[in-house]
């Protein structure tokens, strides 16, 4: 298919609760593109389910929700930014409802009013939700507007290999052209060109063996946008969830901190409760500790599980507030109404990413970056449950009305060079890249999870230096595939996980180093930033 090019104003790379929020508003003034990698609905949203933290409640303010935030994030949040996106909450919450969205809402007399969940790190009750099934809800809702948008373009089962810059055509002023568009249906890559391109690509728990997050979160807006010159900052952020289903046909299914808000108790296996060894705040407190307990007790018992136990509460509150966990649990044989469920932690939310301003502009002009691809300075060190979907519908916003403005002022994009496989041929040899696959992911699980050691950093450093190039020399002779265009993000992401992880000297939020356990001065506290392209022989 010679010459296969698409002229659009903005294209939006990524279907989830950022990208979809951003494309519905813009459309309303510029032809739009949306990708994505699997079904348009398929994305960490759909499986969103504790809520969207807003300050709702009259007893609640924003300082309070500040507050919190700040404290999660342990010396890291950009405090300008944390007010600017918890400010836009009620806002956001109404644009929502505006749109159709269903949150449940109290039972009567107080039937008028929505009905907020409590998640560790907040000290009041503030998360809006549809029952436990958020994100479906969100998502559903937004995908039904885009696709009877008139001036939205839907291209699912496409996958964005990499950023067309100005700057790689050797043109003089930089910015984003658009973007290498491998069509999973026909395997052909095509040209989008774009006068803006937005990445809403998620985030990368695919990175990991054990992960909460669905196939699709493979980190590629970090890595695309690492190799197009952007810089990243604090990859070593990774939050653990603590509370995933274990089994193992489970896929890690999630079961919600809403749970431990309800009164949901952890559980050693003996049937004793433990976090009170760890924080006042017991179950409520945040995850990064309440994971770090998890993990320190399985290791010291050499058990694969703690318990999670809600069966104190009445079986219809359970049945009501979580309809989905009690009958996925019920499932795989685990009835959440009469006894406790077996949990492990597992890879959860990616708080580093691209850097962004507060529109969500990344260092390359016409390239935005929102959502969980982001570090917007929001989530510091640690993300507080439930502030990540608040954060995408805020800086879609921001982002819409920042390219709004610009929209006119900006030329159309020029023909630009198609793909080129003139050196390249079908692969013989598939099995490199499932094998390379699963042992990154394992590494990645074994030597840079919950807890960390410098030697175990280096270890890993080591193995994704030779996997790295052997990819890299992959990549150049054969002709790419899905599988292909992941697995070399992966191993990106993982080598900025790995050094940013190295070049931490202490141990802060959701980064532990028993070599560096303490905190360092907050005066001192700094973000690690690396730029790929300028910096590629020092992380590799
Ligand atoms: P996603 O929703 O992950 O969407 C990413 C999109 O990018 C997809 O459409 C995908 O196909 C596309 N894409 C990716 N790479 C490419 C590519 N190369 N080319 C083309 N398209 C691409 N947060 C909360 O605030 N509250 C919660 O209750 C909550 N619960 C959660 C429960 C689970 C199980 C998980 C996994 C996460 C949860 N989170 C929650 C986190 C939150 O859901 C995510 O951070 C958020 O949904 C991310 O939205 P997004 O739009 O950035 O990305
Ligand atoms: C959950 O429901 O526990 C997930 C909330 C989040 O990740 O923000």
């Amino acid at each position: 298919m010679p010459n296969d090019q698409h002229q659009y104003d903005v294209l939006v790379i990524g279907s989830g609760a950022s990208g979809l929020s951003l494309a519905l508003q813009i459309a309303e003034y510029a032809d739009v593109a949306v990708l994505s990698k699997a079904a348009v609905a398929e994305g960490a949203t759909l499986y969103a389910q504790g809520g969207i933290s807003a300050v709702l409640d009259v007893y609640d303010t924003i300082d309070s929700h500040v507050e919190d935030t700040l404290k999660a994030g342990a010396g890291l949040c950009n405090e300008e930014i944390v007010r600017f996106v918890v400010e836009h909450g009620r806002e956001s919450i109404q644009w929502l409802i505006d749109i159709g969205v269903a949150f449940t809402k109290n039972p009567a007399p107080n039937g008028h009013e929505y009905h907020l969940h409590q998640e560790g790190g907040h000290s009041h009750r503030r998360i809006i939700h549809a029952a436990d099934s958020t994100g479906r809800v969100l998502e559903n809702t937004l995908e039904a507007l885009v696709r009877s948008h008139p001036r939205i373009h839907l291209f699912d089962h496409h996958t964005a290999v990499d950023l067309i810059t100005a700057a790689k055509l050797g043109m003089k002023e930089n910015r984003c052209l658009g973007a290498y568009v491998y069509d999973r249906t026909n395997d052909h890559v095509k040209v989008l060109r774009a006068r803006f391109t937005v990445l809403a690509t998620g985030g990368a728990g695919k990175v990991y063996l054990y992960t909460s997050n669905p196939d699709i979160c493979t980190g590629d807006g970090i890595a695309i946008a690492s190799r197009a010159g952007c810089r990243v900052s604090n990859m070593e952020f990774i939050q653990f969830h603590p509370t995933c289903l274990y089994h193992p046909e489970a896929k890690s299914f999630l079961l919600s901190e809403a749970l431990r808000g309800e009164g949901a108790k952890l559980l050693l296996p003996d049937g004793q409760r433990f976090l009170h060894k760890y924080d006042s705040r017991e179950e409520l407190a945040p995850r990064d500790i309440v994971a770090r307990a998890i993990d320190q007790e399985m290791k010291r018992l050499g058990s694969d599980f703690v318990y999670l136990d809600i069966s104190h509460r009445p079986k219809d509150f359970i049945i009501d507030h979580f309809p989905t966990i009690y009958a996925r649990c019920l499932q795989y044989g685990f009835d959440l109404t009469t006894g406790p469920v077996p949990v492990v932690p597992a890879a959860h939310y990616t708080c580093g990413g691209v850097v962004i301003d507060r529109n969500g502009l990344t260092d390359i002009p016409g390239l935005y970056a929102i959502g969980e691809v982001s570090c917007s300075g929001l989530h510091g060190a640690n993300r507080m449950a439930s502030n990540s979907l608040l954060e995408c519908v805020v800086f879609a916003r921001s982002a819409f009305l920042h390219i709004r403005e610009r929209l006119a002022a900006m030329p159309a994009t020029p023909v630009l060079p198609e793909w080129d496989e003139s050196m390249v041929t079908d692969s013989d040899e598939e099995v490199v890249v499932s094998h390379n696959w699963d042992e990154i992911r394992r590494f990645m699980w074994d030597y840079v999870s919950i807890v960390r050691t410098t030697k175990r950093l280096e270890r890993a450093k080591h193995r994704i230096r030779l996997l790295h190039a052997e990819i890299a020399e992959y990549y150049s002779n054969f002709r790419i595939t899905n599988n292909l265009i992941e697995l070399r993000n992966i191993a990106l992401v993982a080598a900025l996980i790995i050094e940013s992880a190295l070049r931490r000297k202490e141990s802060r939020g959701l980064h532990y180093n028993t070599e560096y356990p303490m905190t360092s001065d907050p005066a001192t506290a700094r973000d690690t930033i690396l730029n790929w392209v300028q910096e590629a022989k020092r992380i590799l």
